[in-house]
């Protein structure tokens, strides 16, 4: 008795090859309308979502940025936390900030109200920049300046923590941005805070 075997030549029994439902008709229209949509908020969001930032990428070389990074700390120094600079430039100033393992340099004082193009880079690995307690984050990354156009909108003391694994020390890589109101003052209960190397503010 011959087993019959199926091949590929033969049309697998069923009702494939009927017209479909107009009910499945019309949510694979649906969907596929659901998809344009998505596909068209890409490059739409990126003309008109509030929360897109004013990235401007240029190559840049670790070292070089590195020392742009301290002529920049030198240039605007006011006062040091810990042996790391505290630094303060003019409104509209360029400012440089640079991730290392494991290390924010340097401390920046911003004015609130003022627009500054802070620019971030890395001068090892891949570091996350996160301003705490607020909620923004961008990847610094090494070779790449990545600069934001930044208005600080409330004055306070802020740490920046690292979102991105660098290596043994980086739950200890805490950097920290003053922001000061039009009087040069900035949030009285964190007057005193400083940067715990050990992780965080204290
Ligand atoms: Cu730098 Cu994690």
């Amino acid at each position: 008795m011959l087993t019959k075997v199926h091949t590929g030549l033969e049309p697998v029994p069923g009702i494939w090859w009927k017209p479909a439902h107009k009910a499945e008709k019309l949510w694979v229209s649906i969907a596929f309308a659901w998809c344009i949509v998505l596909f068209a908020m890409m490059p739409l969001w990126h003309w008109k979502g509030g929360q897109n930032p004013s990235g401007v990428r240029t190559r840049v070389d670790p070292q070089r940025y590195y020392a742009r990074t301290l002529a920049f700390a030198n240039q605007y120094k006011v006062g040091e936390d810990r042996g790391l600079p505290i630094v303060q430039p003019p409104p509209g100033a360029d400012v440089y900030l640079v991730g290392l393992t494991f290390q924010w340099f340097p401390i920046l004082k911003l004015q609130q109200g003022k627009e500054y193009m802070l620019h971030l880079s890395s001068l090892d690995v891949n570091h996350g920049f996160s301003l705490f307690p607020l909620n923004i984050n961008f990847a610094v990354v090494p070779t790449f300046d990545y600069a934001l156009r930044v208005t600080p909108t409330a004055a306070g003391d802020f740490r920046i923590i690292c979102n991105e694994f660098c290596g043994i020390g980086h739950h200890t890589m805490v950097g920290r941005v003053i922001v000061v109101d039009s009087t040069g003052k900035y949030v009285a209960d964190n007057e005193t805070a400083i940067i715990d190397h050990r992780g965080g503010a204290r």
